[in-house]
């Protein structure tokens, strides 16, 4: 039997960049073209890093507990769900990853993005040998780049906001700023989405970059 190659995307952007919808479009996709995906998100995806997304989320804390408490989260979720579903040649599609802690932590908070790539190294290592120096990361990033002013014109309308999500505007424009310095330390890694454009030439994008890699045979009809 030949066994589909794990595939591992990851999805960030500031809060109402619109990333949550056209995941779950992704993931139809990626299904209705045989594959087996698994769905997740950071902080969370298991049992215990979603009790430390709730705390995260919701109590008050300094910078770098909040980095702390987002590794410690990831560190769980990576050995829990995401090393073992790539193992088993699944498409993982997670919400937000390590970029996130650098945009929100590093860019947002201020904690120096040195400390943040220590933690990175430690969490995301390689525990194989051959690959000591290897840092666990996503094939692709998929960033939803977003002006600051139109997010916070977008979130208006949301639900009750988060410790984050009521965050000033000014806040949110570091955090761009660290996901654009991320996206410059790894571009190969990365593929950047006009998310201003309507939903329909949103996912356009998305399938087109999808299928340019290979990844996606034909470009599926918006489900959005
Ligand atoms: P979500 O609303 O997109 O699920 O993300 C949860 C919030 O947590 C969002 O405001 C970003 C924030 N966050 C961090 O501050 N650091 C992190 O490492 C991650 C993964 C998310």
């Amino acid at each position: 039997m030949v066994m589909n190659k794990g595939i591992w995307i990851s999805f960030e952007g500031i809060d109402g960049a619109g990333k949550s919808t056209h995941i779950e479009g992704l993931a139809s996709a990626f299904k209705s073209q045989g594959r087996s995906v698994t769905l997740t998100r950071e902080p969370g995806g298991t049992a215990l890093a979603e009790s430390l997304r709730t705390l995260l989320l919701n109590e008050a804390m300094d910078p770098l507990t909040e980095s702390l408490m987002a590794f410690a989260a990831r560190r769980d979720h990576l050995n829990q769900v995401i090393v073992p579903s790539l193992a088993k040649g699944e498409t993982v599609l997670c919400d937000r990853f390590t970029d996130a802690t650098f945009a929100y932590q590093g860019g947002g908070r201020g904690v120096p993005w040195e400390i943040l790539k220590t933690l990175e190294s430690m969490v995301q290592g390689s525990s194989e040998p051959s690959q000591a120096s290897s840092i666990r990361q996503p094939d692709l990033t998929i960033w939803f780049d977003l002006a600051p002013e139109i997010a916070a014109s977008r979130l208006a309308d949301a639900r009750a906001p988060d410790r984050f999500e009521s965050q000033p505007l000014d806040f949110f424009t570091r955090v761009q700023a660290g996901y654009a310095r991320r996206r410059d330390e790894d571009p190969s890694r990365f593929l950047t989405i006009d998310a201003s454009q309507s939903k329909h030439q949103v996912w356009q994008q998305l399938t087109r970059g999808l299928v340019s890699k290979g990844w996606l045979s034909i470009v599926t009809p918006s489900s959005v």
